[in-house]
């Protein structure tokens, strides 16, 4: 009886498995070993990441009859930077990588994210195995293969669309996680529901308190239905030609409030997000796309688990509505001038919107961080 659930992202012949369980850090040895093509294995890590599951890894690796090197980075947002691109490049290439060597990203977002990119660049493209270590990088951005970093321009503005050829989701390891990374993986989970799961999100109404406080059960169930509904959205539109965006809800008005922050940790990608999906749902209540009733039922379960669901909670940062409107309109969602926004009929029914006029957004953004 295997002590995991396994997805599969079908894309042809870059298709891949999503392992998601209980203690798989011990089996990732024996898991990753068949998707291999050289025995050359670079392990690219964080600093809080490294002291607490390195070892783990690397002692599975043995068991399975393999070595690997490893590369351990600066935690945070940061290094997801063209400097540490540069710098991990460089170091890949120092270790004397093989082209049917893999990179394996052990952390969250930030570490799988910069890996994926690295790997889609070194020797034109080199095989890489995503092991996710944040609630986040767990329910989405370890699936999918959207790899890159950030610009001084904006976010995620440099990047390829690059498979993994592996996701192993070991729940444990979210025992780790600070409270606060936890809800800010949380946001992420949420939205699924919202997209186009109205029992999905109804069920983590009941059960998202629990989840956010360490139930194994809920949270082994929550990732799982969050990688389906992810894989089958990548499977219908790998690259974003079309619905693919709606994974994009509460993103255009999240990216627009990390960009204010500086991608700092006063405001982390999942809290922006969280912030962002409350925005996109009171600008659809707004233009009467969607009853108010739903917009409040979002933002009192945000509150509810404990995060932020209004940018004035926000310690310390000082929001202009002009400053916020200028960093949407270089966010790489915007076509022939025109921001996208993802917007919702009701929960469960979201939509990408094209033509959506700026002052409505303006009004809801400028609503959002008035100080009573
Ligand atoms: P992160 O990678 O910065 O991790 C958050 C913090 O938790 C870091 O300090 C990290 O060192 C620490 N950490 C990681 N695992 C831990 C553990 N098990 N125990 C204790 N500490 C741990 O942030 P994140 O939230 O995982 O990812 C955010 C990034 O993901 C953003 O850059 C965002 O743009 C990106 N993202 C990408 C996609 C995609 O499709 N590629 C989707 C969503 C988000
Ligand atoms: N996180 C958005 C996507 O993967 O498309």
């Amino acid at each position: 009886m295997p002590s995991y659930e396994t997805l599969t992202v079908e894309l042809g012949e870059r298709s891949y498995d999503i392992h998601v369980g209980n203690g798989l850090l011990a089996e990732a040895g024996a898991l990753i070993k068949p998707v291999i093509r050289s025995q050359r294995l670079i392990i690219v890590t964080d600093e809080n990441v490294a002291p607490l599951y390195l070892a783990s890894l690397e002692t599975s690796l043995k068991a399975a009859g393999l070595t690997a090197e490893s590369i351990v980075l600066p935690a945070g947002e940061q290094t997801k930077s063209i400097t540490y691109f540069e710098q991990l490049i460089e170091q890949i290439l120092a270790k004397k990588i093989d082209r049917k060597g893999t990179l394996i990203a052990l952390g969250g977002g930030v570490i799988g994210d910069l890996t994926g990119y690295a790997a889609s660049a070194v020797l034109r493209g080199i095989d890489f195995v995503q092991v996710p270590t944040t609630l986040l990088s767990q329910v989405d951005s370890s699936v999918g293969g959207k790899t890159g970093i950030n610009s001084s321009h904006g976010k995620n503005l440099i990047g390829a669309f690059y498979q993994p050829r592996l996701v192993l989701a070991d729940i444990d390891t979210l025992d780790s996680l600070p409270q606060r990374e936890m809800l800010a993986g949380y946001a992420e989970v949420a939205k699924y529901g919202l997209i186009d799961d109205p029992e999905f999100f109804a069920w983590l109404e009941r059960t998202g308190n629990d989840l956010c406080d360490g139930n194994k059960d809920h949270r082994r169930q929550a990732v799982v239905m969050s990688c389906k509904s992810k894989a089958k959205i990548v499977v219908e539109d790998e690259t974003e030609q079309g619905r693919r965006a709606l994974l994009n809800l509460g993103h255009t008005f999240g990216h627009t409030l990390e960009a204010e922050t500086g991608f700092s940790d006063k405001l982390l990608h999942g809290e922006a997000v969280g912030l962002g999906i409350c925005l996109a749902f009171d600008l659809s209540a707004h233009l009467g796309l969607c009853p108010q009733d739903d917009a409040e039922r979002v933002r009192a379960h945000y509150a509810a688990v404990g995060l932020p669901t209004s940018p004035i909670e926000i310690a310390g940062v000082m929001w202009h509505t002009d400053a916020l409107l200028d960093h949407m309109q270089s966010d790489k969602k915007v076509e022939d001038g025109k921001v996208t926004f993802i917007l919702a009929r009701a929960i469960g029914e979201a939509f990408v919107a094209r033509d959506t006029d700026m002052a409505d957004a303006r009004l809801i953004v400028d609503n959002a961080i008035q100080q009573d």
